[in-house]
């Protein structure tokens, strides 16, 4: 047994998720801890809400509420979303906790300590009609290093480099289009360069990336320069140093932070699990891999600012240093980056209408369709388009009609005749009988292996093979035509139960609503495939404070079923079924793009609005 680290991006609690981000951490870090549950080892998989920073500051500001209100709105409505998903954490928490400020000022003031944390000079924008100093997202320019338009202050989603605002070619502000003035101010900065060596050595000895993934992440460390970690913004952790601490206009910076959420989420589990050490097995034993699932746009903070922040802490940069009371800290086995995700052919962009929201999607589709196309068709090694007619395609065809159709039909077959599991005769056994179930059992391990090495599509497509396998085995033996031989159509229906409860397993980690269904559909109680739920629990240094977080019991052997064929119970009782899969009908395409288009035309109407007032504002002013 192995404890396995399952860290998965924490989203802004800015707005509600779309599917483009379900798509690259959500979907895929479930399926790959529910795999390894099932595989008998230890999994943590935590998460939650990231909520400082100026995504935030910006959102409150535009709809006139205080950013700790914006926060807790979100937050409320991501976890919802994430749990009806399916997304089994153990904990889903989010980054205004008291815990998670404890957690993160430790690791700042050792870092200060080590000496990889110094006080510097750096150039900030400001809005020269407001004079308030202009969050880095909300100022766009050229990128200086791959030169393409539209980089942001705080980062280029072409290249994917982390950018300074005064870097941009002809910054201006995206809140009204001026051009913002510089000044310099105080701030403490990360000394990358000093934890370069360490850090790349580390990525050297990296296997099993996905290859762009490493070079790129190797590309990083060509010119590294020491990044600031703090901010002029009066929302985030306060910075622990003397004369710091209580000015209300310096915070750290969100990624200095967010990333160091799995480690104070972690320690939040142990915590509320009684066992409040329990944490040290995933983060101080070399022995536990952590496996980190995001977009691609977050690898820059998980290949090199998470892994210099943690090397600092542990005292292994280039000076040196102590580990702190909490180390020395793991850095990750693996980032398990994604690529993007368009939607009918166009960038995702919740601004221009450009989205679907996993609350709406769920309102209006089942599940576990959702998770089945995003695994068959999410951006896992290149990017992917979400279309309506694929989505409903892939549920008709391959859900409804290949796997649905067949759990259906079989159990049909077994409450018609029999009313339970038959027995198999193994006299009776034909070779097909016999080539079937060591297909089905065989499957354990191709689709076992493609999991592990991230390639879900793949995995997917192999328990899918099965699937078609099982129905071709149905087609052949007609099990219908068996007339006066109760023996062998016993055995048939045996044999084809025991493939799609074999099946069924190598699907739980896909479909796990569905396969719980499946399961009590051939005689099955229990519960075969966990979900897990939102708990309201209060913050555990700040009575004041209550929060929902997405929690859930997962444990081998009472929640969760290994990861191996096990013999479905002869003489289970199975009653005729209800179906669990629906085709969705095909008017639903035309009707959601329809309702896409009119989302589009609504939010460029209201965005040239917008933007004409501003300029007419800032007219006014001159
Ligand atoms: N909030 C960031 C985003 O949505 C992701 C943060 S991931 C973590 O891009 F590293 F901070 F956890
Ligand atoms: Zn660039």
């Amino acid at each position: 047994m192995t404890h396995i680290m399952v860290n998965v991006a924490w989203p802004y609690a800015n707005g509600p998720r779309h599917i483009g981000h379900v798509a690259g951490f959500g979907v895929p870090s479930d399926v790959y801890a529910r795999y390894q549950r099932m595989k008998g080892n230890d999994v943590l998989m935590v998460s939650g809400t990231d909520e400082h920073g100026t995504p935030i500051l910006v959102e409150a500001d535009k709809e006139g509420v205080t950013p700790q209100e914006l926060a807790d709105r979100y937050n409320r409505v991501i976890a919802s979303d994430l749990c009806k998903l399916g997304l089994s954490y153990d904990l889903f928490t989010r980054t205004t906790t008291k815990n998670h400020e404890l957690v993160v000022q430790e690791l700042f003031r050792q870092c200060l300590a080590n000496g990889y944390i110094y006080k510097g000079v750096q150039k900030v924008a400001i809005s020269p009609s407001t004079g308030r100093t202009l969050p880095d997202r909300y100022i766009e320019g050229e990128c200086p290093i791959c030169h393409a338009p539209g980089a942001r202050g705080d980062q280029c989603d072409n290249c994917g480099n982390e950018l300074d605002p005064d870097e941009l070619i002809n910054p201006v502000s995206k809140i009204n289009g001026e051009t913002p003035i510089f000044q310099e101010s105080e701030h403490y900065f990360l000394d990358l360069p000093a934890l370069a060596d360490a850090n790349l050595a580390w990525l050297k000895t990296r296997q099993g990336w996905r290859t762009n993934v490493l070079n790129f992440s190797i590309g990083l460390f060509r010119e590294v320069k020491p990044r600031a970690i703090t901010r002029d913004i009066d929302w985030g952790i306060p910075i622990p140093v003397p004369g710091w601490i209580d000015n209300p206009n310096k915070r750290l910076y969100v990624w200095f932070d967010a990333v160091i959420g799995y480690l104070s989420a972690s320690i939040e589990w142990a915590r509320r699990s009684g066992d409040p050490e329990a944490w040290r097995k995933w983060w101080n034993s070399p022995e536990a891999p952590g496996y980190y699932f995001m977009g691609k746009d977050n690898i820059t903070f998980h290949s090199q600012i998470w892994p210099s922040e943690m090397l600092a802490y542990n005292g292994q940069g280039s000076r040196g240093g102590e580990t702190g009371q909490l180390g020395p800290l793991n850095l990750p086995e693996q980032v398990v980056a994604s690529e993007f995700m368009t939607m009918e052919g166009k960038k995702f962009s919740s601004s221009r209408g450009i989205v679907i929201y996993v609350k709406d999607i769920l309102e209006r589709y089942p599940v576990d369709a959702v998770r089945y196309y995003i695994s068959m068709a999410g951006p896992e090694t290149s990017d992917s388009d979400f279309t309506w007619s694929e989505f409903v395609r892939h549920n008709n065809e391959e859900l409804a009609a290949s796997w649905g159709n067949l759990v259906n039909r079989v159990a049909n077959l077994i409450a018609k005749n029999f009313g339970e599991v038959p027995p198999v005769v193994e006299s009776k056994l034909t070779d097909d009988d016999r080539a079937l179930l060591a297909e089905s059992a065989g499957a354990f391990v191709t689709v076992g292996d493609l999991i592990e090495h991230h390639r879900q599509k793949n995995a997917l497509n192999e328990a899918m093979r099965v699937v078609g396998d099982i129905n071709k085995y149905i087609s052949a033996t007609e099990p219908w035509k068996i007339k006066d031989n109760p023996e062998r159509l016993g055995t048939v229906l045996h044999v084809a139960a025991q493939a799609v409860m074999d099946a069924n397993h190598l699907l739980a980690p896909f479909l796990p609503h569905s396969a719980q269904k499946v399961f009590e559909a051939l005689g099955g109680t229990g519960v075969f495939s966990p979900l897990p739920r939102i708990e309201e629990v209060e913050d555990l240094d700040n009575p004041a404070f209550h929060y929902p977080v997405i929690t859930g019991d997962y444990v081998l052997g009472e929640t969760v079923r290994p990861w191996k064929s096990e013999p479905i119970e002869v003489g289970a009782p199975v009653a005729k079924p209800t179906p669990i899969f629906a085709k969705i009908p095909a008017e639903a395409v035309d009707e959601e793009l329809a309702r896409f288009e009119e989302a589009l035309n609504a939010r460029k109407q209201a965005e040239s609005e917008r933007l004409e007032a501003e300029k007419a504002k800032l007219a006014a002013n001159e």
